[in-house]
């Protein structure tokens, strides 16, 4: 049986990465899928494009994609950029920029799509991704995104609360993933996961997408049905110890 037949979801940043990890899984588990994104990269299926950073293109986004799915039952936030500068470095720009896209994005999305998640008559659920640098940072010098992931940390859980108990809301705190976000870093020379950061972690390495995937389906199937304002490390063990 499909873990989400009949499911109708809208998955932000879905054209890369995690987002199109969970859009591809997702889609195989029987949901209807939209993905909302700046552009759609090699995604087949229905696609909006959207700057999560523009409350008036998240209204007309979400709409759409409620439209092209007769109806809404589902969102992922996935959407997100990584910034890394120190102190000094982070300009007032920068700063306002990732927590625009990476927070902002995360609660405009929400605005935008509760009411009808609330009206959607089935167990509505959110998942949004946040870090585990937003629980334990792994060192100096992205002060930026680390705030910005806090912080949807902490929304998460008010608006588990807000919306309960129509719709549940939950957050996944991702570890390193091999994604395009972590490309210009992850690997060293040799083409291996940098030892500097794979010894960060208990498993010793960096996870693939479909391993976040895995997660944020289990958050938003029947599976997850009494958990909500969780945030759910999947991190290799590096947030708990
Ligand atoms: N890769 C990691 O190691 C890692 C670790 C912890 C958390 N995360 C988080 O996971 C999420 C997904 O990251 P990823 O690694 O898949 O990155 P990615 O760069 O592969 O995908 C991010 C997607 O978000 C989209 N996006 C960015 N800004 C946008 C905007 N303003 N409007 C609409 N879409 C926008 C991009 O176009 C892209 O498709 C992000 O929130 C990221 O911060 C990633």
């Amino acid at each position: 049986m499909a873990r989400l037949a009949g499911r109708k979801i809208l998955i932000t940043g879905g054209a890369s990465g995690i987002g199109r990890a969970t859009a591809s899984l997702f889609q195989h588990e029987g949901a209807a899928v939209a993905v909302l994104d700046r552009g759609a990269g090699d995604w087949q299926g229905t696609f909006v494009p959207v700057d999560v950073a523009d409350p008036a293109s998240v209204q007309q986004a979400v709409r759409a994609a409620e439209s092209a799915l007769g109806g809404l039952d589902g969102v992922v936030n996935a959407a997100g950029i990584f910034s890394a500068a120190g102190l000094a470095d982070t300009t007032a720009e920068l700063f306002s920029r990732t927590l625009a896209v990476n927070l902002m994005g995360t609660f405009l999305v929400i605005q935008a799509a509760a009411p009808i998640l609330l009206a959607s008559g089935s167990a509505a659920t959110i998942v949004n991704i946040g870090s585990g640098v937003g629980i334990t940072p792994t060192g100096p010098g992205s002060t930026a995104y680390v705030a910005s992931k806090g912080g949807v940390i902490a929304m998460t859980k008010a608006l588990a609360m807000e919306l309960a108990p129509s719709v549940r809301v939950n957050v996944v705190c991702p570890g390193a993933v091999d994604t395009p976000m972590t490309q210009s870093f992850l690997r060293d020379a040799s083409g291996s996961v940098d030892p500097t950061i794979a010894n960060r972690y208990a498993l010793r390495r960096a996870a693939a997408p479909e391993e976040l995937a895995a997660a944020i389906l289990f958050l938003t199937s029947a599976e997850s049905s009494f958990v909500t304002g969780i945030a759910l490390p999947v991190d290799g063990g590096r947030t708990f110890h």
